[in-house]
């Protein structure tokens, strides 16, 4: 069994990778219903918690049926960071993850994120200070990283062991270097390491282009690590955890669901969104998810080209309602 802190994680778990404007409150429990483990919230910023920036309050927000769910939080200066771990720990989120692995350059060029992988001793000052704040209000803290900041510098097996001495509860790692931002293809070689290493006993995640249940199973026994953080393969296919789960359970694939399936959960989660941000905000954030929802649909590509440019729920509900998938195969 994984634990993090007393939290009981399971043998083996699947993480809704934390997605900035995705993994919003109605795509986490959408992805919740269809197998997810666990949830983490989109990243928010540690200086715009502080200062009570509206948003980023309400990116904390998760529904009680969420957990096990963690607030991420981001930055560069230890008392801000602290603090705004301080405000999110408020929420009573299961666990605090921080994010040393963001690579935009915005973030990267101010420390934070994975420019921190340039200055590994900050990075454990942060953490630890962090982590002592937390220990008072008993959440436990993890952290998500990366290998490292460029091929000539992973150092990831030394900071994990770092990091756990520091007192970090678990640790999540994507399979990349800052400098292949998301090229090539992720290396779980040295997640592997990281999990091998005797010294280490906290759980270790893997993360990086996990998109397909035999992929998953493939890492988990190829590498041994105590779950996967799966990030686009989920972006409007909330039924890859399902996929997974059904593999591991019989070793063979589900069927993907049919049109109607898809139809019926896109809209649903159209209009979860339509109540969480409005409609104008809604139909736009929809746009991240119309290729994934709709994957594989034959002759899908004008409908979606007409969903992309639909900007209403009226409009998007029609023309799925016309689509007619049979129709179309016989063209
Ligand atoms: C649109 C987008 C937003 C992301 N936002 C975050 C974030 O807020 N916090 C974070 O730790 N990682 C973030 N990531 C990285 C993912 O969590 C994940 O580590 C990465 O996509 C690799 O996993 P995958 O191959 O399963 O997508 C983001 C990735 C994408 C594509």
């Amino acid at each position: 069994m994984a634990r993090i802190g007393n939290l009981d994680i399971g043998s083996f778990s699947l993480w809704l990778s934390p997605m900035e404007a995705v993994t919003d409150p109605p795509f986490r429990s959408l992805c919740k219903a269809y197998g997810a483990d666990v949830l983490v919230s989109e990243f928010v910023s540690s200086d715009a918690l502080v200062r009570m920036a509206g948003k980023s309050i309400s990116k904390m927000a998760f529904e009680a049926n969420e957990r096990p769910t963690a607030i991420q939080i981001f930055g560069h200066d230890e008392q801000s960071m602290r603090e705004a771990a301080e405000i999110a720990a408020r929420m009573k989120p299961d666990f605090i993850d921080i994010n040393w692995g963001c690579p935009v350059r915005k973030i990267v060029s101010r420390g934070a994120g994975s420019g921190i992988l340039r200055d590994i001793p900050k990075m454990i000052s942060i953490t630890s200070a962090v982590v002592k704040a937390m220990r008072e209000v008993g959440i436990p803290v993890t952290v998500k990283t990366r290998l490292g900041w460029d091929a000539d510098s992973k150092p990831i097996v030394e900071v994990a062991e770092r990091l756990q001495d520091i007192g970090i509860a678990a640790l999540s790692i994507h399979g990349r270097t800052r400098a292949q931002l998301y090229a090539g293809q992720a290396d779980w070689t040295l997640i592997g390491a990281v999990k091998q290493n005797p010294r280490m006993q906290i759980p270790i995640f893997g993360n990086g282009d996990v998109d397909s249940a035999p992929k998953a199973l493939l890492m988990k026994e190829r590498y041994g690590v105590d779950g996967i953080l799966i990030g686009r393969a989920a972006i409007g296919n909330p039924w890859i955890f399902r996929q997974i789960k059904y593999f591991f359970a019989h070793g063979s694939l589900l069927p993907p669901p049919d049109f109607e399936e898809r139809k019926k959960v896109c809209l649903e989660f159209f209009q979860k969104e339509i109540e969480a941000k409005g409609e104008r905000v809604a139909a736009q954030e929809m746009k991240i998810h119309y290729s994934g929802f709709f994957k594989g649909i034959p002759h899908f590509k004008p409908v979606k080209a007409e969903l992309m440019r639909s900007g209403t729920f009226e409009l998007a509900a029609r023309l799925l309602d016309t689509y007619k998938p049979e129709e179309r195969l016989q063209q």
